[in-house]
């Protein structure tokens, strides 16, 4: 399926890598990112950090539009376009060029944010959200997904000190509807998705996020 996952060398030699971390806010995908970051960095690799929405100066626009409490307005459609509209500028700004020069990316959330929020959080429906990625993606998937699973309740509550957008401040039950969209992923088969319980210590999700990352390392990626 995965036209990337050729032949170990061809993996370490001739392309980068596309890590995604999802799930829920305040389930420490941020912290877990930046602990990656330094280990790879202490290790002498320089990893591209990305955020979505935004990750280029126009997707940081749009991001302001979307993340804005003066949206408050905003219908789901816009929504879901506007992420999409981000997503576009993003792979072929910043993923593709950093993938084709050999790069490892950590992106905090990508395409299945849209699938979590606006197919499930906002009831568009994947089938409507799929499509779009896609114009967004064209032929690029992640290699690997880490998927933070923490009930929305404890993240909100992780989140009292933190200033609130938009999408922050959205009701329990909105919070509730991602949180399934990021658990159907989790049983979906999808060998590129990988949970990690985000109830655990931050040292904790940072060893089981290791683990995976270790196999991947020599050359497993398709076995993960
Ligand atoms: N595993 C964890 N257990 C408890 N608190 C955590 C954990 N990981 C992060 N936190 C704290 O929870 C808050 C949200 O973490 P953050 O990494 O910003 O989450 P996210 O990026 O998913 O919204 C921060 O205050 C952070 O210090
Ligand atoms: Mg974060």
């Amino acid at each position: 399926m995965n036209p990337r996952s050729n032949e170990q060398q061809d993996l370490a030699e001739h392309r980068g890598l596309l890590i995604t971390f999802e799930g829920p806010e305040g389930s420490g995908k941020t912290t877990l990112i930046k602990a990656i970051a330094e280990l790879m960095t202490s290790r002498g690799e320089q990893p591209l950090l990305i955020r979505e929405p935004g990750g280029t100066a126009i997707g940081e626009r749009i991001r302001n539009i979307l993340l804005d409490t003066a949206s408050e307005g905003m219908c789901s459609e816009t929504e879901l376009l506007l992420m999409v509209a981000s997503r576009a500028q993003l792979v072929r700004e910043k993923i593709a060029p950093a993938l084709a020069a050999g790069m490892i990316i950590l992106c905090d959330r990508f395409a299945d944010a849209s699938v979590a929020y606006q197919g499930y959080g906002r009831e568009l429906g994947e089938s409507t959200v799929a499509p779009l990625n896609k114009v967004a993606l064209g032929d690029l998937e992640p290699d690997l997904t880490f998927l933070c699973l923490l009930p929305p309740a404890e993240g909100q509550a992780r989140l009292v000190n933190r200033a609130t957008d938009r999408l922050d401040r959205e009701t329990a039950l909105f919070h509730e509807k991602v949180y399934e969209g990021y658990q159907a992923m989790a049983v979906s088969g999808d060998l590129r998705f990988k949970v990690i319980d985000a109830t655990a210590s931050p040292a904790e999700m940072l060893a089981a996020t290791l683990g995976h990352l270790k196999r991947l390392e020599h050359g497993l990626l398709k076995y993960l």
